[in-house]
């Protein structure tokens, strides 16, 4: 029997952004539930909710102080449970986001381990002491600037923090850890969640020793290089989770996977006793060609991306399954990223940019916002921004003597707030979203770019999302068909699903120039029956691609009678 998560079609809820309802300028957990028929009208059937546990909000709720309650300027455990009802009630599963590999500074655990080596929690975090001249156990860096390691007065040790200094990285080698997480699991599993995201799960084993970390031609250590993901013990830990978790339904667990290969990714998935069902991989999100790394100025390409995903469509086959997303909490608003948000193309390159990831093999993962379109942010000023990965850089950025507005340009691109402003419901104040001062600010293109004037127009982002996904149950083929990559150049991806009776083809043009299209070059596809395009006469049989057009066509299987 095909598990229902392969059938999913997954929204990524933001929590602080979606809805505020008691004008604190937060979203909460009320705001969603106000919001349900919304998901549902979009084809919506999994609910992934960003951390909601008590948090100093150093990194938004991605160091969490308690796992087991709901923060409270996010509402209260009834709360959370009413939304699961209706939720449940509407055919949408809940799925949590779990940040495993640290906890916040002001966990009780971290407390406790800092307050005594004789703590039984001590043990829970990665303690060492200076070396001879005080300097750090090793060189490695943290996500967010500076090292990796800070010194606790308290404890008199050092900590490891592969995030911020508020975020101490747990220690999974101690079993007791283990159990803690597993229990956690338990807990909401009990509660009726459905699914969970193990938030950057790749980094929980550490290097045997943990040695220094090669030095890289800038003379920093970025994550990134390699050392810190997919550790030795990382496999062995997730399938004990897996196998801790006791259920009367099937739960899905999906790992973030930053720094997965797909031979990397098959390892997780394959067999028996897999310990997860899906990786939100970040190879696509990171196809920026070069060395630079996340800040680096060289800019991704459409047939980076066609290669990418189809390197994952045809390495997962008959061995896992995909997942599919274009942004997250985490990237740059993709019609800003992938697409051109100019006024004249950000419709048709936001529909091209579903078209040509939602038609793949795989379980979609739609970021709010993403389904009307939403842009990078328009922020002027470095104040602006809120993400303490943005807030850092940039004062790394400045005391190295770079002048404000190119560090506003930079972030402009590449800061993790784009992903973040607040949901767009309307032309109103606030976009609708707060009666209060929001916590962060709204882009001023709402007055444009909203659910409410989206709704209204049959040819907009949302209409075609909502046709988009729908296709998804109508046709059988784009949940289970095979998958062929026909063509990739620089502008133009063409990938086929096949099955035993039917072939469906999908066309992007990735670019704002046309594109010239051969029919002749795709068999049959002039024949077949447009099932969706972004314009109203997208057509197999037609020899130009406009800019950013995308459709899809159903036809007769490769060779049958032609
Ligand atoms: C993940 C989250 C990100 C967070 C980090 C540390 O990558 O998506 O938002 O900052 O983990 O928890």
């Amino acid at each position: 029997m095909t598990p229902w998560w392969k059938d999913a079609v997954a929204y990524h809820v933001y929590p602080r952004s979606f809805q505020d309802t008691d004008g604190d300028g937060v979203g909460d957990i009320p705001g969603i539930t106000a919001h349900l028929d919304y998901l549902t009208e979009l084809g919506v059937t999994l609910l992934m909710l960003g951390p909601v546990y008590p948090s100093p909000d150093d990194d938004n709720g991605y160091d969490v102080a308690d796992f087991r309650s709901i923060d409270p300027k996010y509402g209260t455990m009834d709360d959370w449970r009413t939304l699961v009802r209706e939720a449940n009630a509407r055919g949408i599963r809940i799925m949590m986001d779990l940040v495993l590999n640290h906890t916040s500074d002001e966990h009780a655990w971290f407390r406790a381990a800092k307050s005594s080596p004789d703590s039984p929690y001590r043990n829970y975090y990665w303690w060492r002491p200076a070396g001879a001249d005080g300097a750090p156990p090793n060189n490695w860096k943290s996500v967010f600037s500076g090292s990796a390691w800070q010194w606790d007065e308290t404890a008199g040790e050092y900590y490891l923090h592969l995030y911020s200094r508020r975020q101490p990285d747990l220690n999974w080698e101690n079993p007791a850890v283990r159990r803690e997480v597993a229990d956690i699991l338990q807990f909401w599993v009990d509660e009726g969640a459905d699914a969970f995201r193990l938030d950057s799960i790749t980094t929980i084993s550490k290097p045997e020793g943990l040695p220094d970390a090669p030095v890289t031609v800038d003379g920093s250590w970025q994550p990134a290089h390699g050392l810190i993901f997919n550790g030795p013990l990382l496999l062995p830990y997730l399938r004990e989770l897996r196998a801790a978790v006791r259920a009367d339904r099937d739960i899905l667990i999906v790992a973030e996977g930053p720094g997965v290969t797909v031979d990397e990714a098959a390892e997780y998935l394959r067999g028996p006793g897999q310990p997860v069902d899906l990786i939100l991989q970040w190879e696509h999100i990171d196809a920026d060609p070069g060395s630079g790394g996340k800040w680096g100025d060289e800019w991704w390409t459409p047939e980076l991306f066609a290669r990418t995903m189809a390197r994952w469509q045809d390495g997962l086959e008959g061995v896992g399954w995909n997942a599919l997303y274009l942004s997250n909490h985490d990237q740059a608003r993709q019609v800003t990223r992938f697409g051109d948000d100019r006024a004249e193309f950000r419709t048709r390159s936001a529909t091209m940019l579903a078209t040509a990831a939602y038609l793949l093999k795989g379980t979609p993962f739609i970021y709010q916002g993403e389904e009307i379109g939403m842009t990078n942010v328009d922020f002027t000023r470095l104040e602006q921004f809120r993400d303490i990965e943005s807030v850092n850089h940039a004062a790394d950025l400045r005391a190295a003597g770079v002048p404000d507005d190119e560090i506003v340009a930079l972030l402009h691109r590449k800061s993790r707030d784009n992903g973040r402003t607040p949901m767009q419901w309307d032309a109103t104040v606030n976009a609708g979203f707060t009666t209060g001062e929001p916590w962060i600010g709204v882009n001023s293109n709402h007055v444009r770019i909203n659910v409410a004037a989206e709704d209204a127009d049959p040819d907009s982002v949302l209409s075609y999302y909502r046709r988009l996904l729908a296709l998804r149950s109508t046709h059988d083929i784009i949940g289970s068909g095979g998958f062929v990559s026909l063509h990739e150049s620089p502008d133009v991806w063409v990938y086929a699903r096949t099955s035993a009776s039917e072939r469906l083809w999908v066309v992007a043009n990735f670019s704002a120039r046309e594109a010239p299209f051969d029919p002749a070059a795709f068999a049959g596809i002039d024949a077949g029956r447009t099932l969706i395009g972004n314009h109203p006469d997208s057509s197999g049989s037609c020899t130009v691609l406009r800019p950013f057009e995308a459709f899809a066509v159903l036809g007769e299987p490769a060779g049958a009678g032609r």
